[in-house]
């Protein structure tokens, strides 16, 4: 199952990626926006991230204009390595290197084409492992640390 999200700035690429992963035979949750009134990014980076951090979904996928608004709030969940991608090989490297469980696109900033073969990339790349785990495990140590009030 994976989860997709956008604002009004990403909702057309936010349609153009649902469908390409439907043509994958993938279950697909569609967490909004629905229609082009201008919402707030927040509020669905929000649903997604949540659905990753908790376990309902194993990936998520947001759009928003730039991606970085997206980014931004993703990330503050825990668990979830949310990267915001601009090329195929970025796509690639975020799960190769970083096992991000979400990766987050421009709507403004991509076309529709590129978009979607960085989605497949994305899903067909695998997570190496090895040295980046234990870069992942210092992520996973500093969220705690975080929430303990350490800094
Ligand atoms: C909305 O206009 C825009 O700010 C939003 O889509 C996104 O780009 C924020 O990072």
């Amino acid at each position: 199952m994976i989860a997709v999200g956008s604002d009004h700035g990403g909702l057309e690429l936010k349609d153009a990626i649902q469908a390409a992963l439907a043509a994958r035979g993938l279950d697909v949750d569609d967490y909004g926006t629905d229609n082009g009134d201008s919402v707030d990014y927040p509020d669905f980076a929000e649903k997604v991230a949540a659905a990753v951090s908790r376990g309902d979904v194993e990936l998520g996928i947001l759009v928003c204009g730039t991606g970085i608004g997206m980014s931004i709030v993703a990330n503050k969940f825990p668990g979830v390595r949310a990267a915001l991608a601009t090329d195929e090989f970025m796509a690639q490297m975020a799960k190769e290197h970083n096992n991000a469980n979400v990766l987050v696109l421009g709507g403004r900033v991509l076309a529709k084409d590129l978009a979607v073969k960085m989605v497949n990339v994305w899903l067909d790349s695998t997570y190496e492992a090895g040295r980046h785990q234990r870069r992942l495990d210092k992520i996973s140590r500093l969220e705690k640390d975080v929430r303990a009030g350490k800094f």
